[in-house]
């Protein structure tokens, strides 16, 4: 895939989720992910729980693996992520500090985490969700909102840019691909940040999807028709998280359609110049993180290639639209 983006797609990083232990453990993981992605996302690593996991104690080491790999193997790196209301430690959560003090440690930890990998991550995830589930107002349930109110979104933005003036900052959401309040909610979000002036780059649309019966992906002319009026901002744009839920279903018919449905997100992301990045949410079923998420028993079957790392109809029908 990724040989064939860059021929036919320059625009278009092809990405995807990367986990720790399988890239250090499993030499098949690493040699499909080397060979067909050109960009990662650590999965965890720098979440905020794992890569501060004490007051003032930083943990890197495994979000410096993976840029090793990375930098090892070509690929870009993309951040993820610095400012969310999830994956915060509990000396975090539960501590009792003041609002001023909360202010320090957001700086500090976006100071230290960009200023560790300047020149090493191209972007960042710098506020991620920032959107209550079906919008339109923020989420109020992170410590950073409780802190600082809206403003935490642009002070973790000015605060990502002066650690590293070339990464590229977004804001990574999901459940806004199509038109609706929420979406809504992130344009206008996205517009008044740039209106003040804050450093914002581009937003992500995760495209976590669902075939099952009883759910309505969204359409890539749905996603299309929304997605204009970011770009119109001067925005880039990323699907960043894209997976495919199929639950235990995974019949050659359900297979084909999450085929053609990968394929037609791919195909959006390759005709629009503004797309900077294709990235799925990890890339074999081996270790989808939809098994523990939505399928405790099973596998959930979203990505593209299977538990044995043999490619998928949707892996062949990304291919083909390279
Ligand atoms: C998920 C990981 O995939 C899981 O391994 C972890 O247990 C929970 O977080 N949106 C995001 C990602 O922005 O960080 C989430 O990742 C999936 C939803």
């Amino acid at each position: 895939l990724r040989a064939l983006a860059a021929r036919n797609a320059p625009h278009l990083a092809i990405g995807t989720a990367v986990a720790t232990n399988p890239l250090l453990g499993d030499p098949g993981y690493a040699r499909v992910l080397a060979r067909e992605f050109s960009m990662v996302t650590p999965e965890n690593a720098m979440k905020f729980q794992f890569i501060h996991p004490r007051p003032g104690r930083y943990a890197f080491a495994e979000a410096d693996a993976i840029v090793d790999f990375a930098e090892h193997n070509g690929m870009a790196v993309h951040g993820h992520t610095l400012a969310w209301g999830e994956a915060l430690p509990r000396w975090l959560s539960r501590g009792d500090y003041s609002d001023g003090e909360l202010r320090e440690i957001l700086a500090d930890h976006i100071a230290t985490v960009v200023g560790r990998y300047k020149g090493r991550v191209a972007g960042w995830d710098v506020v991620n969700e920032p959107l209550e589930p079906f919008g339109p107002g923020l989420r109020r349930d992170s410590p950073w909102y409780r802190a600082m109110g809206a403003d935490y979104i642009a002070f973790a933005l000015r605060a990502a840019h002066r650690a590293d003036p070339d990464a590229a900052l977004y804001i990574n959401e999901f459940a806004c691909e199509e038109r609706n309040a929420k979406s809504d909610a992130l344009y206008r979000l996205a517009r008044g940040l740039l209106a003040d002036g804050v450093p914002l780059d581009g937003i992500g649309f995760q495209l976590h999807e669902d075939l099952t019966d009883d759910y309505r992906p969204v359409t890539a002319a749905a996603f299309r028709d929304n997605v204009r009026r970011f770009i119109d901002l001067g925005l880039a744009v990323r699907i960043s998280e894209m997976d495919v839920n199929l639950h235990d279903d995974a019949s050659p018919a359900r297979l084909q359609q999450q085929a053609a449905y990968y394929a037609s997100m791919l195909a959006l992301a390759r005709d629009i110049p503004a797309f900077s990045a294709f990235s799925t949410w990890g890339f074999t079923d081996r270790y989808s993180s939809l098994q523990d998420w939505w399928n405790p028993d099973g596998l959930g079957n979203g990505l593209i290639f299977d538990p044995a790392l043999r490619p998928k109809p949707a892996y062949d029908a990304l291919r083909r639209v390279l």
